[in-house]
């Protein structure tokens, strides 16, 4: 089986520069929703049709399972197949799909791989409103004669409900021959796919019919109107499926998951979260509302309060962060840690039962277990030119306001005064405090305005 993806047209209505293909969709080029999908089918030879956008199109989607065909200039969809004859193999099914319908079931394409197996297959569905697609024209015993394209079609075929939704099935074998046959004699003066179907008809072949799970599957971008209506589509179908799941969420519709999120039993996410990447959830997490969370594992048990901001970290189970909080790439948080508002931490690894709760900045450090680490605390991880690691040993407790100039290693069971700037190591057991003694001046006036 080989797979055609059509993807060479212009998408002038999306009003951007990013060629239409590669909008994203759930966090992923439109495109991409195709392939993936394409993909699940393992066909033998899976190219893409390219033209607008072209070098940025391939230079993004590029992959080692994918030919490319480029279609320059865009002379139809028929002519678009033909550029990708020459990367198919001769035998079996040809697939057409279409870069810009991003929500196709692999299920679906299956029922239509199955009719086309002794002919051409053709994915329809019935609209309401069939304005503006191609119009499956049958004869009185039902069978399909032909396909008539919008434009082309009589006022009487234009009441035709039953449209083409381009994705079509055929035998590769027939293709050369039909594609070199096609005219452009037409209202859009374009080499039309859909005239094959006539083809087959005339050479006796079978042409079946199938039909998507819903006419959302077939839904076609070609604005930023149908962009936004497609996202909602993917993330309601989303938290669907994690709703099936036993996830509990405060509202399916204020979801965003772009990416996979996989989550433990008796979860619960609270409103307006957003899901980038790769995310885990352990089970009986709990994440509040607002939070923001990419490429990241939260163990069991753990609570994110409002508008916590997860990147590229790992927090332990049993965990309390947030509100307020931002994890950043690299910070490996160990059981039972609390991280509270306004607390920033990258490329730090803290073990169990650590605690900075209030106005911190981590960076760079490897903190232990048992650790309290007072508000406004601040490792000086930067000079300006390079970043120098802060060691904290277990048991450590940092009085507030302390600014731990790195490298500087802090021992164990040791005790930092409030407002002490540590700029050598801190030895164990021991209270450091590097702090200008309290005078109190008697006397003292303060300065008066001057009169002019
Ligand atoms: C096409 C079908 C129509 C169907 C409709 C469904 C034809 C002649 N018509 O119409 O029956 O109802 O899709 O949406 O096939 N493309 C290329 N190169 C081209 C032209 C198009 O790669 O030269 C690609 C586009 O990027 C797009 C797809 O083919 O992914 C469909 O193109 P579009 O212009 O939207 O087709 P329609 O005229 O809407
Ligand atoms: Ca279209």
């Amino acid at each position: 089986m080989n797979i055609v993806i059509l993807a060479a047209g212009q998408g002038k209505r999306m009003h951007s520069n990013l060629p239409k293909v590669l909008h994203p969709l759930a966090g992923k080029a439109l495109a991409a929703h195709v392939i993936d999908t394409a993909r699940s089918l393992s066909p033998q030879r899976l190219c893409l049709v390219y033209g607008h956008g072209g070098e940025t199109v391939r230079r993004t989607l590029e992959a080692p399972d994918l030919a490319w065909a480029l279609q320059e200039p865009q002379l139809g969809t028929g002519h678009a197949v033909q550029q990708a004859l020459p990367h198919l193999s001769p035998e079996g099914v040809t697939l057409i799909l279409y870069g810009d319908v991003p929500l196709i079931q692999a299920a679906t394409l299956q029922k239509l791989l199955h009719a086309a197996r002794d002919g051409l297959a053709i994915l329809t569905v019935e609209l309401d409103d069939p304005t503006g697609y191609g119009r499956i024209v049958r004869d009185g015993a039902g069978r399909v004669v032909r396909i008539v394209e919008q434009k082309d079609a009589s006022a009487g075929e234009k009441t035709i409900r039953e449209v083409n939704t381009g994705i079509m099935a055929l035998p590769t074998a027939r293709l050369d021959e039909w594609l070199a046959r096609l005219s452009n004699d037409n209202a859009q003066r374009e080499y039309y796919l859909t005239d094959i179907v006539a083809m087959a008809v005339a050479a006796g072949l079978p042409v079946n019919t199938a039909h998507p799970a819903g006419p959302w599957e077939v839904l076609g971008v070609n604005s930023k109107v149908q962009l936004a209506e497609l996202e909602r589509i993917v993330q309601r179908r989303t938290a669907d499926a994690l709703l099936e799941q036993g996830v509990r969420l405060a509202d399916p519709a204020r979801l965003d998951v772009r990416g996979t999120l996989s989550c433990g039993r008796d979860v619960f996410i609270d409103v307006n979260c957003v899901f980038e990447g790769l995310v885990e959830l352990g089970e009986a997490v709990e994440i509040g509302p607002n939070c923001v969370l990419k490429n990241a594992r939260i163990g069991a048990g753990t609570r994110l309060a409002a508008f916590s901001h997860v990147e590229e970290a790992v927090v332990g189970p049993d965990g309390a962060i947030g509100p307020f909080a931002r994890l950043r790439p690299g910070t490996e948080l160990a059981a039972g840690v609390h991280i509270g508002n306004f607390v920033e931490i990258k490329n730090s690894r803290i073990a169990a039962h650590s605690k900075a709760n209030h106005l911190a900045y981590v960076g760079d450090a490897v903190v232990g277990s048992r650790v309290n680490i007072g508000a406004g605390t601040i490792t000086c991880n930067y000079d300006g030119a390079n970043k120098y690691q802060t060691v904290i040993e277990d048991d450590v407790f940092i009085g507030s306001d302390t600014q731990l100039v790195a490298p500087v290693t802090v021992g164990r069971g040791a005790t930092l005064g409030a407002g002490t700037t540590l700029t050598g190591d801190a030895p164990p057991d021991t209270l450091t405090i590097s702090r200008v003694r309290q005078v109190s001046i008697p006397g003292w006036k303060r300065p008066q305005k001057t009169r002019k």
